[in-house]
């Protein structure tokens, strides 16, 4: 088992107080993602999805990174082969827990665009539609965020990993949108092993060749534990 590709969802950090989209309470039943997550909201009301994304910057500076985070960052360091973490969370907190190898799918909070020039920067911690883009001054600043109708980024990379990998596990995601709940049929039509870790059974859960249900900081844990003892890493 020595390539090792692992896609995390909002589930990974709901224990670091980050809310799910899904859940009860989760995001998605609070607000509406057509007028949130999307370039035709976005242009309808941009100061109502700056606000928005404002509000969980801000919220995201104070969480820290979880027991889960923090599994998976030792996994890629004690780990013989290479582990990739494919992540469709905008936050930081795999990077926060020491994971080095992590792409971001869905883009990424602490990250501007410029709609105009595509020059991306560091966001500030408030952004609002009348920021000039540092690069060509124009007025088209949007959080680095891929919104429903976009494509999610680094998709070549991804496939590729997928299809090379030895394991793929899905970490913390409902399996309700694509083309992440796609992965683990993508892996298995490659002949990849893949196993499923999240609170309960996702939307794609018959795709997998395996699962463990409970809280993440719980299952990963006591997973990557597994993985390191079996490949003599502990
Ligand atoms: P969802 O909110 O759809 O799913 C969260 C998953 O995490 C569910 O399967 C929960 O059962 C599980 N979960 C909740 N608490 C957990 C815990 N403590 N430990 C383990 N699992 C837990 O979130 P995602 O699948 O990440 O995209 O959503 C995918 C995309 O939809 C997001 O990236 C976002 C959203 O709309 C955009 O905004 C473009």
């Amino acid at each position: 088992m020595s390539r090792i590709v692992i896609l995390t969802g909002a589930g990974i950090s709901a224990e670091s107080g980050l809310g799910t989209f899904r859940d009860k309470d989760g995001l998605w039943t609070k607000y509406d993602l057509n007028e949130v997550a999307t370039p035709e909201g976005f242009a309808r009301n941009p100061d109502l999805v700056h606000e928005f994304y404002n509000a969980r910057r801000a919220n995201c500076r104070t969480a820290q990174p979880n027991a889960a985070h923090e599994a998976l960052a030792q996994l890629q360091s004690d780990h013989t082969g290479r582990v990739t973490i494919i992540t469709q969370n905008v936050d930081d907190l795999h990077e926060r827990g020491g994971a080095t190898d992590v792409i971001h799918m869905h883009g990424e909070l602490f990250r501007a665009l410029c709609a105009a020039c595509d020059h991306r920067w560091v966001a500030p911690p408030e952004m609002s539609p009348d920021h000039l883009c540092p690069s060509c001054k124009a007025t088209a600043t949007r959080p680095d965020i891929v919104w429903f109708g976009e494509m999610p980024y680094h998709m070549d990379d991804i496939y590729e990993h997928l299809t090379e990998a030895d394991l793929f596990v899905a970490i913390g995601t409902s399996g309700n949108v694509y083309p992440a709940a796609g992965f683990a049929a993508e892996a298995s039509a490659a002949g990849v092993e893949t196993l499923e870790l999240n609170l309960e059974p996702s939307a794609v859960a018959g795709t997998f060749d395996a699962a463990r249900f409970g809280p993440a900081t719980d299952v990963v844990p006591m997973w990557v534990t597994e993985v390191l003892e079996r490949t003599g890493q502990v």
